[in-house]
């Protein structure tokens, strides 16, 4: 699909606009800390990137949006950052729930949730129920997700599903094991972003990304915005996507 964009000068006449984008938002505490700030400032401005980020979807034509918002590795944090974590999260979802509705956005939550407390699941359950008819960008949380674990659970309902005899060993495919991953109901990533530099997957959507561009910039998620997605689907743009086939002319 091509967009017509006009707003960021350096932007070409057209980019690539994919489908699903998913982010690992990091940074966050390295944001704060060079601004002399406690980490906490530097999540409640991540958590406005957020904000932003799904609006910008919605301008570009990007249907589906993952975000990396809290790893099953994230509960080893000091007790003090978790609790802060979580309680971001639900101020989140309870004072966004308006702006959500308002902007058509659907949430949808991927990972073990029922490890997070009471109180955050039920702003989350609210959340996912109220926006559930919405038709503009999908925003999928990763929260206390982690990939392996993920591929674990699939694998685990599979076998249940071959011991009860709903199944059988041969009937069990790539499409078939998607069908049992958290994201049996949205596309695989075309594009997965990661800030602040580092180049590494972290246990994000390790079946999922079997194919995705990535794009590695150095902001800090608390400095990506509108113009950073731009320039990251800019540079999605002049990739090739070949998913282990030859182009054509070479063929
Ligand atoms: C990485 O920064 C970020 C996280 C562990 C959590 C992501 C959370 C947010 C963006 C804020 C809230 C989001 C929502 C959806 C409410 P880091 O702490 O690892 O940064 P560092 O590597 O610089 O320390």
């Amino acid at each position: 699909m091509k967009f017509p964009f006009k707003k960021k000068t350096t932007t070409p006449d057209t980019l690539k606009v994919p489908e699903h984008v998913a982010i690992i938002m990091d940074g966050n505490g390295r944001w704060a800390k060079n601004r002399g700030l406690p980490r906490a400032a530097g999540h409640r401005a991540g958590a406005d990137s957020v904000r932003e980020i799904v609006r910008s979807c919605d301008k570009l034509g990007i249907k589906y949006l993952t975000l990396y918002a809290f790893s099953s590795e994230n509960w080893n944090r000091p007790e003090k950052e978790v609790t802060m974590l979580m309680g971001l999260l639900e101020k989140f979802l309870k004072d966004k729930l308006p702006e959500m509705l308002e902007d058509n956005v659907r949430l949808r939550a991927i990972g073990r949730l029922d490890m997070l407390p009471a109180h955050v699941r039920a702003e989350l359950d609210n959340a996912i129920e109220k926006t559930s008819k919405n038709t503009a960008v999908t925003m999928t949380l990763a929260l206390s997700y982690g990939g392996r674990e993920e591929i674990v659970d699939a694998a685990k309902s599979i076998a249940e599903a071959v011991n009860k005899g709903e199944l059988s060993t041969d009937q069990i495919t790539n499409d078939l094991f998607s069908s049992h991953l958290y994201t049996s109901d949205i596309p695989d990533p075309d594009l997965l972003i990661r800030t602040s530099g580092e180049v590494r997957l972290s246990n994000f959507l390790l079946w999922q990304l079997s194919y995705a561009e990535i794009v590695i910039t150095s902001k800090n998620w608390p400095e990506f915005r509108h113009d950073e997605l731009v320039t990251a689907l800019e540079e999605y743009s002049r990739r090739d996507r070949r998913f282990g086939k030859v182009k054509p002319c070479n063929a």
